[in-house]
């Protein structure tokens, strides 16, 4: 069978999506359903800072019975220039899964295509496909099928708004995406899934009614010298009580973390009964023994 990754939410079917989502909530509740990883290993090659995406694949290895080997850029030789190519050809002959945070996209995806084992996208500049997967759980624990829902992204088109974009699609529910002219998420991506996505520039208007409001940094990783410039242009664009208060009163609060409390979400919202972000931080891990799960599989 051939090698299965996980690049974006579109590498899985619906049903693929929704049977890891499901099995995710089942190893949560009861860990010891979890099937047995032992002598399997998962190598973690990272460009790019994390606390939760490191800490999250490598217990679910540890608790599964495999193991995970941590690369960063000052460790291997891809750091030093080794091509991606060559990289994916040597680790493929030696552990079982492959997971990549990196800056772009291009480089994952060459990676992929010379891997003979999964694997999967901790994070590029253009998707984070890992956090979809525990947001939706989350969604799905606290408030059953997300289908049919309206979901209000606020903030920055970025990695986690363009994968919003494509969990819409898969999961079928309504996109609202509020951002400030210039900071629009993949162009590409909204025209293909217009049927699901609308823009705004209000973010009241476009939290209106909404059953989940999610945003994220306004600088990402990669953009720290950007960081005043942004905090400017993204005046209004905040998640505080105001916004929160046009949406339904049963409406969630998600954002995948680190936040940064004052700006892209008042502490008062982020602290507050309504705000998941720690049960979405938690099933990082649960979702991600489900997907290791079903992608050693193959
Ligand atoms: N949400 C998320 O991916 O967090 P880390 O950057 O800590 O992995
Ligand atoms: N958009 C953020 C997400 C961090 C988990 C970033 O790319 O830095």
């Amino acid at each position: 069978m051939a090698v299965k990754h996980f690049l974006t939410l579109q590498d899985l079917s619906i049903d693929e999506l929704r049977a890891v989502i499901d099995r995710a909530i089942e190893v949560k509740n009861e860990p010891t359903l979890a099937e047995d990883q032992s002598k399997k290993t998962l190598a973690l090659i990272f460009d790019k800072a994390s606390t939760r995406t490191r800490v999250a694949f490598e217990v679910a290895m540890t608790q599964m019975g495999g193991s995970s080997i941590f690369l960063s850029n000052a460790d291997s030789q891809l750091g030093r220039g080794e091509p991606v190519e060559d990289s994916a050809r040597v680790l493929s002959r030696m552990v079982d899964c492959v997971a990549i945070r990196t800056f772009d996209h291009g480089k994952l995806q060459r990676f992929a295509e010379y891997s003979s084992i999964p694997v999967i996208n901790a994070l590029t500049d253009d998707y984070h496909p890992c956090q979809l997967l525990a947001d939706i759980q989350t969604y799905t624990e606290h408030r059953g099928n997300i289908s049919g829902k309206t979901v209000t992204w606020i903030g920055d088109g970025n990695n986690m708004c363009n994968s919003y974009i494509n969990a819409a699609s898969q999961f079928d529910f309504e996109l609202k995406v509020a951002c400030p002219d210039g900071f629009e998420p993949n162009a590409d991506l909204l025209k293909t899934h217009s049927n699901r996505v609308a823009l705004f520039r209000d973010p009241a208007e476009a939290a209106r009614e909404a059953d989940l409001v999610v945003t994220d940094v306004w600088a990402s990783m990669g953009q720290e010298s950007e960081e005043s410039e942004r905090i400017n242009s993204f005046e209004g664009y905040q998640v505080n009580a105001e916004i929160m208060a046009e949406a339904k009163s049963s409406a969630l609060f998600m954002h995948c973390l680190p936040a940064h409390r004052g700006e892209e979400v008042s502490a008062e919202v982020l602290d507050a009964k309504d705000s998941v972000v720690w049960d979405e931080a938690e099933n990082r891990m649960h979702s991600q023994k489900a997907l290791l799960e079903y992608l050693l599989k193959f």
